[in-house]
């Protein structure tokens, strides 16, 4: 069955300030990207990410990872996921690795950004690892995520061309700013129209 894209739902999952979050919840109340935004989850309680969308009135929930299995919190996901039926799944600075059984659960719905040119830099640090290397263009990439390390197939990348005389947290903030923020949300909709071509 083939749903239509106005009712397809998604999550953000998230551990931290969330601004890329912020960039994706702006496209699905402004049209870009045409579905809902059922929830956004965080394994941090004190993650502003929290705060901040639900002062945009959207649906948010906390599962503390704290003192579980990562199975029992995974699970725990799960079924706050599946209880908001949730389609798919934006990453959004979320700091956990999942595991295959949960990627299984949404095999290729599970999106997250990475701030630096895929395959290179992968990992933590990708924004001050470009800024070490002293790439002339660094930029970031929104893939599907697999059950490696920054490791799926790409679906959108974005860069810009560093000044040179940046500091690493300038560059960073810019590939947020200039990079990041534009391209999630460019690239939910890009699998949106890969997904429902006819909708
Ligand atoms: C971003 O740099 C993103 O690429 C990476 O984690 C960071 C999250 O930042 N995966 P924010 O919470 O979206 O501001």
């Amino acid at each position: 069955m083939v749903t239509a894209p106005a009712n397809v739902r998604f999550a953000i999952l998230a551990s931290g300030r969330g601004s890329n979050a912020i960039a994706l919840m702006e496209a699905f109340h402004n049209g870009l990207v045409p579905a809902q935004l059922a929830l956004v989850v965080s394994n941090k309680d004190d993650a502003l990410v929290l705060e901040r969308a639900t002062s945009r009135g959207h649906v948010a929930i906390c599962i503390p990872n704290t003192g579980k299995t990562r199975e029992a919190h995974e699970q725990e996901v799960l079924d706050v996921l599946l209880e908001h039926r949730v389609d798919h799944v934006l990453l959004a600075g979320y700091m956990r690795i999942l595991s295959p059984y949960f990627l299984s659960r949404f095999h290729g719905k599970v999106l997250n950004i990475h701030p630096s040119l895929l395959p290179e830099f992968p990992g933590l640090h990708g924004a001050s690892s470009q800024w070490k290397a002293r790439r002339k263009v660094v930029g970031a990439t929104v893939h599907y995520v697999d059950e490696g390390v920054d490791s799926g197939p790409v679906l959108l990348q974005g860069s810009l061309v560093a000044r040179g005389d940046e500091q690493a947290d300038e560059l960073a903030d810019r590939l947020l700013l200039e990079v990041e923020h534009v391209i999630y949300p460019r690239a939910v909709r890009l699998f949106l129209d890969r997904l429902y071509p006819h909708a």
